[in-house]
């Protein structure tokens, strides 16, 4: 099989050490067709373990971390058909998404080994199904990531109060409980992947349970829908209120994964920091209303329908530099903080950025003042300076979000740009490269 044909999400796509090489200066034209999400996807083949029937899930991006989902549920022994990982389209940016079945009634161990939580932390997100229908969980603790420690410690609090025993043992955490028993939880800090784990959880639990100050994004809202298709009793998801009925048990399903928020947001924001007029298509603008406000506050035009927005900038139009500060759902999200500020290297004035979500999510910053920006930071806040002119340079990307700055940033550079170690961006786009040259960027993948 040549190299470019090699499925995303496979451990070989990711061993290679494939960048970018960008042209800057396009103007983009035409229109972006948005994936399902990934952190909708990954919580939704979680939810599989729930049932011993078939979960049917359609428009299933094609992405490193959804490979690595499929890869530890496989190695639990639940079978996955459909996903035989991404091909990439001839040309065009279309959307190549794939729809997957999965049936764990043939799980054979209830452990998520440590090689696969390391590449990926939602690997966590087994942990609630798993208790709650099996009574057990050998979950190795996620260790930190570029952008923090990321602690699982508020999803080991709330299984705890509905009974079930943690222990920890030679770096993995050992979960256990006869039946979960409903509880109120409320939780300190506000956590997506905490909250969805224990929805899961208290769906099958025995009673009532509460959760408090829950995660409000859409990705835990469609988890929730997802359950209740599959028989679950969920009433306030997507408020910072949830409560669920536990049931005895539930049964298979078939959903659609939701449109990535962040992806569209990606673009959006590439549309108006290299100009010209995109449609960003099949996306959700009720999911990135914070961006949009945004992008409205900087003067920069758009415009929306049901399932897409038209961002349409000339290339000398002013952008107005933004004071940010990102928060949990719906305000402004952390997981477009990094394209946000390469958007404000091209303001009229001095924009200040502050990241209150995780500890250490300014690793753009140094790759992106190679390329000429001036971005000062102190503690949580970034000073971005406008009316900076960027110059292509060789740049490394280090995590999934820093790395779409990245590309952004060598969008609108001046000459080339070369983004190496984009198996970052494998991990949460499909098909970047495909999306992007196909309106307009001047842009490739390459193999070293
Ligand atoms: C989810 O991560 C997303 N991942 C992240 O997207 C996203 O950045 C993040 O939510 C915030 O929106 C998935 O949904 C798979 P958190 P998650 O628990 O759930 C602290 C991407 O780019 N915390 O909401 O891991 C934590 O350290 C990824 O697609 C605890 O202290 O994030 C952080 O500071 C990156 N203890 C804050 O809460 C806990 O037990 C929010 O984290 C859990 C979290």
């Amino acid at each position: 099989m040549g190299a470019e044909t090699l499925p995303i999400g496979t451990k070989s796509q990711k061993v290679a050490m494939d960048k970018f090489v960008i042209e800057g200066g396009s103007m983009l034209y035409g229109t972006v067709r948005i994936s399902g999400a990934k952190n909708s996807a990954l919580p939704a083949m979680a939810a599989a373990l729930l049932t011993n029937d078939d979960v049917h899930l359609g428009r299933v991006p094609c992405l490193a971390d959804v490979g690595t989902m499929v890869e530890l549920l496989e190695k639990m022994g639940v079978r996955t058909d459909g996903y035989e990982g991404g091909r990439r389209p001839a040309e065009g940016g279309g959307s190549f998404s794939k729809s997957i079945t999965i049936n764990a009634s043939g799980i054979n161990t209830h452990e998520a080994p440590y090689e696969l939580v390391r590449t990926m932390r939602a690997s966590v997100l087994v942990l609630g199904p798993l208790v709650a229908r099996y009574g057990s969980a050998r979950v190795s603790i996620p260790g930190g990531c570029a952008i923090g420690s990321r602690p699982i410690d508020l999803h080991l609090k709330g299984l705890t109060a509905l009974g079930a025993r943690v222990s920890m043992d030679h770096g993995y955490i050992d979960v256990t409980a006869q039946r979960l028993k409903g509880a109120k939880i409320a939780f300190d800090t506000v956590t997506v992947t905490g909250t969805e784990n224990l929805i899961m959880a208290a769906s099958l639990a025995q009673g009532t349970t509460v959760i408090r100050n829950a995660a409000r994004e859409p990705e835990v809202a469609s988890l929730a829908d997802q359950l209740v298709r599959m028989g679950a009793k969920i009433h306030g998801a997507g408020a910072d209120t949830v409560t669920i009925d536990g049931v005895d048990r539930l049964h298979g399903c078939a959903v659609d994964i939701i449109p990535d928020r962040i992806e569209a947001g990606t673009y959006m924001i590439a549309a108006a920091a290299a100009g010209g007029e995109v449609e960003i298509a099949d996306c959700k603008p009720g999911h990135v209303r914070a961006l949009l406000a945004r992008m409205q506050e900087a003067g920069i035009d758009y415009t929306e329908t049901g399932d897409s927005v038209v961002v349409k900038r000339e290339k000398t139009a002013r952008i107005k530099s933004l004071n940010v500060k990102t928060m949990p759902y719906p305000d402004f999200p952390t997981d477009l903080q990094a394209q946000l500020m390469v958007l404000m290297t091209q303001g009229d004035d001095t924009s200040v950025i502050t990241e209150t979500i995780f500890e250490n999510r300014f690793m753009h910053v140094p790759e992106l003042r190679r390329m000429g920006a001036d971005i000062k930071t102190e503690g949580n806040v970034a000073i971005v300076k406008g009316g900076t002119r960027l110059m292509g340079a060789q740049i490394m990307a280090t995590d999934l979000r820093a790395s779409a700055s990245l590309v952004i940033a060598g969008l609108i550079s001046d000459g080339t740009t070369e983004v190496s170690r984009i198996y970052h961006l494998d991990r949460g786009y499909e098909f970047m490269e495909n999306k992007l040259s196909g309106i307009g960027a001047k842009l490739k993948r390459t193999r070293t």
